[in-house]
C-alpha cells in the first residue's frame, strides 16, 4: 500500500489491513482477550446485534468465541474444551477437521481453487456418479448448491419445470430452510410472517396424516416436500405407511415426491440416505450439511430422469457461481472414503442404538423431567416436559462441557447429534453428564 494511501486511510480512521494476530493458531492470553472482545463488539456493531443480544449470557461471555475444532471436540478462544454433541446441526458426521478430509481438500487446493465456470469439473462429475450409485431407486442426476435451502428451492423449481404445475404440498412442523421457497414450505408463522406474501401455491398437510395427503395431493400438484424424519421439528420419524402413501399418491396424481434429507441424509440416520429406512424411492432427494465433510459448504439435489429430464433443454436453468466447488466435492468424496473404509455408518447405527437405549432408561428413572427419547442413528431427540426444561438442560450440559441445542421448531427437545467417530468413553461421559443434569433439574424445579 502506498504511504499516501495509508495516510488517507488513517485520516479516515481506518487502520491498514494487517490481520496476522487472527491467524496464529496459539494466540497468547492478551491476543485471546483482544479477539474475544473484538468478536463481541463487531457482532454488535457490524454483524447482527440481535444475535449477540440473544446469545449473550453468563456462559457465553467467557466461552462464547470458538477457536479450534478437532475430532469430537470444539475449543474456545481460551482453550476450554467442549464435547461437540450438537455436531453443527448435523454437519460434523466425521467430527472437526477429519485428517482424511483435510488431506483431500489440501491436495485439491494445491492444484486448483474455484471452479473456472467454463471447463468441465472432474470432481463434480465423479461425485455425481458416486452419489447416484448409492442413492435409492432410480435417482441418477445430481445438481450442486452451497446450502440446504438453496437445494430445496432448486428442487421446487425442478418440480415446476418437469410437471408444468406450480402447486406444492408440505407438512406441519417441517423445516426446510429460509430462502423464499424453502421458507414457504416451512410452515412456521414466526419466521414466515415478516416476509409475507410468500410464494403462492403451497398447502399444508398434517405430518403423518394420510387423509390430508389424499385430500391435498391432486392432479395439479407439482411436488410434495417432506422430511422422512423431521429434524428441527424435534427429531420425529415419519411413519413408514405415511411415507409410502405419499409415494403412492404422487404416482396416482403425477406429482413428484421430494424428500428433504438435508439434515437426515449422508449417514446421520445410520444409513447413507435416510429414505432407505422406509423403503421408498423418491423422485428428488436434497442433501446438505454433512455432505461437505465438516469442511466446506456443499449441498445437492439428486433426481431421477422424470424430474430432471427437461434440464436437457437448458442446462443453465439452475446454475449458481459457487456450487459444486472443487473443494466441496473433494470433501464429499473424502467423507465417502472414510465412511466406507472405516465402516462408519455401521458404527453410527451401533453407537446411536447404545446412546438411545441408555438415554431411554433415564425416562424410566426421571419421568417428571424427561418425556421421550427417539431418533435414528446418532441423531437422538431428548424431549423434556417444557421448553424451559429444555433450555435449562442445555445449560446443565454446557456447564459439564458438552455442546447441545434445542431443535428449532420444538424447544422442548434437545438434539444429541455427535460425530460418528465418538468413542465409547465419550458416550459414557455424555450419559453421566445427562443424568447429573437431570438430577440438578429435579433438585431445583423452578430453575433459580
Ligand atoms: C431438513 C432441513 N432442510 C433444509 C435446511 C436448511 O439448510 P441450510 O441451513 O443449509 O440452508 C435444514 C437446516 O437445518 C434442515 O434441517
Amino acid at each position: 500500500m502506498s504511504s499516501d494511501h495509508q495516510k488517507q486511510q488513517i485520516s479516515k480512521g481506518v487502520p491498514s489491513a494487517d490481520f496476522d494476530y487472527l491467524f496464529n493458531p496459539d494466540p497468547d492470553d492478551a491476543t485471546s482477550e483482544r479477539i474475544l472482545a473484538e468478536t463481541f463488539a463487531n457482532y454488535h456493531d457490524h454483524l447482527n446485534p440481535g444475535f449477540i443480544t440473544f446469545k449473550r449470557s453468563a456462559k457465553l461471555d467467557s466461552h462464547g468465541v470458538e477457536w479450534r475444532g478437532e475430532g469430537v471436540y470444539m475449543y474456545d478462544i481460551h482453550g476450554h474444551r467442549f464435547l461437540d454433541c450438537l455436531g453443527g446441526y448435523g454437519v460434523f458426521t466425521l467430527g472437526h477437521r477429519h485428517p482424511h478430509v483435510v488431506k483431500r481438500v489440501q491436495q485439491t487446493m494445491e492444484r486448483i481453487g474455484m471452479y473456472s465456470q467454463e471447463l468441465l469439473n472432474p470432481l463434480q462429475a465423479i461425485l455425481a456418479r458416486e452419489i447416484s450409485l448409492r442413492a435409492p431407486g432410480d435417482l441418477q442426476y445430481v445438481y450442486y448448491h452451497c446450502g440446504g435451502a438453496e437445494s430445496n428451492d432448486a428442487a421446487l423449481k425442478l418440480a415446476r419445470l418437469s410437471t408444468g404445475r406450480f402447486k406444492h404440498v408440505s407438512f406441519t412442523n417441517a423445516f426446510h430452510g429460509k430462502t423464499m421457497g424453502s421458507l414457504t414450505a416451512t410452515n412456521r408463522p414466526r419466521i414466515q410472517r415478516p416476509f409475507e406474501p410468500l410464494i403462492p401455491g403451497f398447502s399444508v398437510a398434517r405430518y403423518n396424516s394420510m387423509e390430508d395427503v389424499e385430500r391435498l395431493v391432486q392432479d395439479d400438484t407439482a411436488s410434495v416436500i417432506v422430511e422422512a424424519v423431521q429434524g428441527e421439528g424435534g427429531i420425529i420419524p415419519g411413519q413408514k405407511e405415511f411415507l409410502q402413501f405419499i409415494r403412492k399418491r404422487c404416482d396416482e396424481t403425477g406429482a413428484l415426491m421430494h424428500v428433504d434429507e438435508v439434515q437426515s441424509g449422508w449417514g446421520r440416520s445410520g444409513k447413507l440416505f435416510c429414505t432407505e429406512h422406509f423403503d421408498i424411492s423418491p423422485d428428488i432427494i436434497t442433501l446438505g450439511k454433512a455432505l461437505g465433510g465438516g469442511m466446506f459448504p456443499h449441498s445437492a439435489l439428486v433426481a431421477n430422469k422424470r424430474a430432471f429430464g427437461r434440464m436437457a433443454e437448458n442446462p443453465w436453468w439452475l446454475t449458481n457461481t459457487f456450487a459444486g466447488s472443487q473443494l466441496g466435492c473433494a470433501a464429499a468424496l473424502a467423507t465417502l472414503e472414510v465412511y466406507e473404509q472405516e465402516d462408519l455408518i455401521t458404527q453410527c447405527r451401533e453407537k446411536g442404538a447404545y446412546l438411545k437405549s441408555r438415554l431411554s432408561e433415564l425416562v424410566q428413572r426421571y419421568p417428571g423431567q424427561i418425556k421421550e427419547v427417539r431418533g435414528l442413528g446418532l441423531w437422538i431427540g431428548f424431549e423434556l416436559h417444557t421448553a424451559d426444561l429444555g433450555t435449562r438442560m442445555a445449560d446443565e450440559l454446557f456447564r459439564r462441557d458438552i455442546l447441545v441445542a434445542q431443535t428449532i421448531n420444538n424447544p422442548t427437545t434437545l438434539r444429541f447429534q455427535p460425530p460418528f467417530i465418538i468413542s465409547q468413553e465419550q458416550l459414557d461421559y455424555i450419559l453421566s453428564a445427562v443424568e447429573a443434569g437431570v438430577q440438578a433439574l429435579e433438585k431445583n424445579p423452578v430453575g433459580i
